[in-house]
């Protein structure tokens, strides 16, 4: 049998007090897997990856970490480190004491100590201020000591919560990158909560997008950002246009779906045996694949579908521009492109413009 790092079987939370923070979360993670949990602000990241890590009681399901079934097992029993948004440094320890506090803790050995705490300020560039206290370190050193206590006790598992929220967006960005090369290097599991979805999105091999404490999608980030499976995912991730309707015809590899916009086809982002024709659904069209051009400039052509509008304005911001075009039957779009493919095409405000894209690049979804 496949041997997975963590395993959540249909575990769920319900606080003291009856507030069900997370339903039936069901996840399977590979060794050496960098998974992200996206979603906004009360959805139940925190409160899953506190029930990891043992810090809050499992109402109900299981929890298994390499095979092994942790779901009762406490937290200083378990195989994870946590790393929390306010990193919870010592302020009157220094850098290295923060770092050989777990161990301590653990009952390791000096000499055994001495040896694994060298390694990681060693791993994470802290020799520097290894005798620094909390109050003289950077942004940056304090997001470092914070995963150099995470990773000290060797962890098969790091939750990490946020853990690059209190950084300035430069900062983040490198750190962003750091983290995902160190991830590499150790080859250990990392669970990853943001609530930002383009973090989520370069960060995590796989992405967990939540949503009023379930889960909504697991996808790889492409797969995420190009074949939502869910109204709330096409919202959520992405810039994504929407056009609602109903199911006109249903095949496994296409639909056609009836809009006011006029009939528009996509791939299935739903299992195709549950959906009747008649049904609510909406179809869904990444920005990126929307071509824009004056209206009657191009033949009709039926490997595209399209839709009609005037355009109400255009925002330039360097090189992209966002043309808001209020489409035939009222509905108002915000597209991205970049300034030279629009150039010359007389898409400035009041221009009747056609918007076309192919129909593949198009995902269908509805609530099930
Ligand atoms: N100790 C608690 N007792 C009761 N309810 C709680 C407790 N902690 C969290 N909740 C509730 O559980 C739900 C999920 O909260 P959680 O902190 O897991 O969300 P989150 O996705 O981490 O949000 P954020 O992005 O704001 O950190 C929320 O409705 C929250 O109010
Ligand atoms: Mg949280």
């Amino acid at each position: 049998m496949k041997q997975y790092d963590l395993e959540l079987l249909n575990i769920g939370k319900v606080y003291p007090g009856g507030n069900s923070a997370v339903e039936a979360f069901d996840l399977q993670v590979e060794p050496g897997e960098f998974i992200s949990f996206v979603g906004p602000s009360g959805c139940g990241k925190t409160t899953t990856l506190r029930m990891i890590a043992g810090l809050e009681d499992i109402t109900s399901g299981k929890l298994l970490i390499r095979g092994r079934d942790y779901t009762s097992v406490s937290a200083e029993r378990r195989p994870t480190s946590t790393i929390f948004q306010n990193y919870a440094i010592f302020p009157h320890m220094t850098v290295r004491q923060n770092i050989g506090f777990g161990l301590d803790v653990r009952k390791v050995e000096a000499g055994d100590k001495k040896r694994r705490v060298d390694a990681i300020i060693d791993k994470l560039q802290l020799g520097d201020v290894a005798g620094a206290k909390e109050g003289s370190l950077s942004g940056g050193q304090k997001q470092r000591l914070a995963l150099a206590r995470g990773l000290v006790t060797e962890p098969d598992i790091l939750l990490l919560d946020e853990p690059l929220g209190a950084l300035d967006a430069n900062l983040r960005k490198s750190i962003q990158e750091e983290l995902k090369l160190l991830q590499r290097s150790l080859n250990i599991t990392f669970v990853f909560v943001t609530h930002a979805q383009s973090e989520a999105l370069s960060m995590g091999d796989r992405v967990v997008v939540m949503n009023d404490g379930r889960v909504e999608q697991i996808s790889a980030p492409y797969e995420l950002y190009t074949r939502p499976k869910s109204p709330f995912v096409a919202r959520f991730i992405g810039r994504n246009n929407l056009f609602e309707g109903t199911l006109k015809e249903i095949r496994k590899d296409r639909v056609v779906v009836n809009t006011v916009f006029g009939t528009l086809r996509g791939t299935p982002g739903f299992d195709v045996e549950r959906a009747r024709s008649g049904s609510e659904a909406i179809v869904v069209v990444p920005s990126e694949y929307i071509e824009i051009d004056g209206a009657g400039t191009k033949a009709a052509d039926p490997d595209f579908d399209s839709v009609d509008g005037v355009v109400r304005s255009v925002d330039q911001v360097g090189q992209l521009v966002y043309p808001t075009i209020v489409i035939d039957g009222g509905r108002e779009l915000r597209l991205e492109t970049y300034a030279e493919k629009v150039a010359g095409r007389g898409i400035e405000p009041g221009g009747r413009v056609t918007l076309r894209w192919k129909p593949v690049r198009a995902t269908v979804v509805f609530d099930q």
